[in-house]
């Protein structure tokens, strides 16, 4: 163990596995300002700010855009908890480990979950959805938007239309996606969204933003239940069943990020400074312009990998922008691999979970580490560790198949 009383001196990392990154250095420094009370006026315009950045960011004109406080498990549950009423049929369709952990807390929530599966590395058409929600009737659809434990992107569009034309509520988590895949939350008619900062986003984890709809506000306001110690005396409960977390209350949360201001928790200074940094340079950036960044970097990188004779992972038409998987050869030990490029490299880069842990490694191009020199570096660092670990691949092959691609797209 090292020396508590030493500085905090993190080594440098450059960390392109599937989240977290290194965030943006303005983002770091917006940690840094000054504190501010959570009813100071001043503090209570950047809560403001942060919802009229995150329509921007979330393509949405949801009035009730906000941060959950936590990391995006928190936005996930937030949204769950409060839009599961005990015993409704909540349908899942799991194409990785995220699709388990929204079964999993919708059980918690007393939800009759039903779901369907399809293998590691592929995803759902919309027809198989489709059918689904027509055998099950749902109350709620519960769906991943890029699964990161196999880097794969489930489509979204078209899956809000059927919901509708069932009556059913859809959720998705974009922890791994906002603002680096296209998710057009109104045009898609999805009706709530939760993601983090961590991953294209370009912050640290947690903070979560959430957007839900009018179609969402409607049911959990059926539940809404102040706590007693802060409920204004005219407060009427309503007559739904009350949501099953005080902390993760989507409307107590509201109410306090609306003018009511209504007290909850203390919003999370610091990381609301991060979240609105995060933002606000997405949306500077531009949204198109940061998806074709990602776009340009997963070609880049698959390119280089392909180029060193390694196999990609899964079906290669639906893979994560941000996110991509690779087979680890067999004549290497994955971990002494991933061992080597942290020790020698200071790049850290992913394994995975369940039935693909020890069989992929997960490399990620998002946010701020999602540029040219990052992607060069690890490719190269990449082919020196797998050749002191047995594995040869054509010297500078990786590096000069992925500069190609930067070439072509005008560097
Ligand atoms: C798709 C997806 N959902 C949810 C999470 C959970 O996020 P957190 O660890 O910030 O709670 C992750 C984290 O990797 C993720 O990739």
């Amino acid at each position: 163990m090292g020396d508590p009383f030493d500085d905090l001196n993190p080594p440098p990392r450059l960390m392109m596995g599937p989240g977290p990154i290194n965030a943006d250095p303005r983002v770091e420094r917006a940690m840094a300002m000054p504190l501010l009370g959570q009813f100071d006026p001043a503090f209570t315009e950047y809560m403001n700010e942060v919802m009229a950045l995150y329509r921007g960011v979330f393509q949405t004109e949801n009035r009730w855009t906000l941060l959950v406080d936590g990391t995006a498990r928190a936005g996930i549950e937030a949204c769950l908890v409060s839009m599961i009423e005990p015993g409704d049929v909540v349908l899942v369709p799991i194409f990785g480990r995220f699709g388990h952990l929204m079964c999993e807390i919708s059980r918690r929530c007393g939800a009759d979950v039903r779901s369907i599966e399809t293998d590691w590395g592929t995803v759902f058409p919309l027809e198989r959805i489709e059918a689904a929600i027509k055998q099950h009737q749902p109350k709620v659809v519960a769906m991943v938007h890029g699964d990161t434990s196999t880097t794969m992107a489930q489509p979204l569009d078209g899956v809000g239309a059927i919901c509708r034309a069932h009556d059913a509520l859809l959720y998705c988590d974009a922890t791994a996606t906002l603002s680096g895949m296209d998710l057009p939350v109104d045009a898609w008619q999805i009706d709530a969204v939760s993601a983090g900062l961590q991953k294209c986003l370009a912050g640290p984890p947690g903070s979560a933003p959430v957007t839900v709809n009018a179609r969402v506000e409607a049911k959990v306001l059926r539940r809404k239940h102040i706590e007693q110690g802060i409920a204004p005396p005219d407060a009427e409960p309503g007559d739904g069943p009350i949501i099953r977390s005080n902390y993760l209350d989507l409307p107590m949360l509201m109410d306090y990020w609306s003018e009511k201001r209504l007290n909850h928790h203390t919003e999370a200074t610091s990381m609301l400074y991060a979240a609105r940094e995060c933002a606000r340079i997405a949306l500077k950036e531009g949204l198109p312009a940061r998806f074709a960044r990602h776009a340009v970097a997963s070609r880049a990188m698959t390119a280089g990998l392909r180029a060193m004779g390694l196999a990609l992972f899964g079906d290669q038409a639906n893979k994560m922008a941000n996110v991509t998987g690779v087979v680890i050869p067999e004549v290497v030990e994955g971990e002494a691999v991933r061992s080597g490029l942290l020790e020698d490299f200071g790049i850290e880069i992913g394994t995975s979970f369940g039935p693909l842990a020890g069989k992929i490694w997960r490399i990620g191009t998002m946010g701020y580490n999602c540029r040219k020199q990052n992607v060069l570096l690890c490719l190269g660092a990449l082919e020196a560790t797998l050749r002191r670990n047995g594995f040869t691949a054509p010297a500078g092959a990786g590096v000069d198949a992925a500069m190609a691609v930067y070439d072509e797209d005008g560097g």
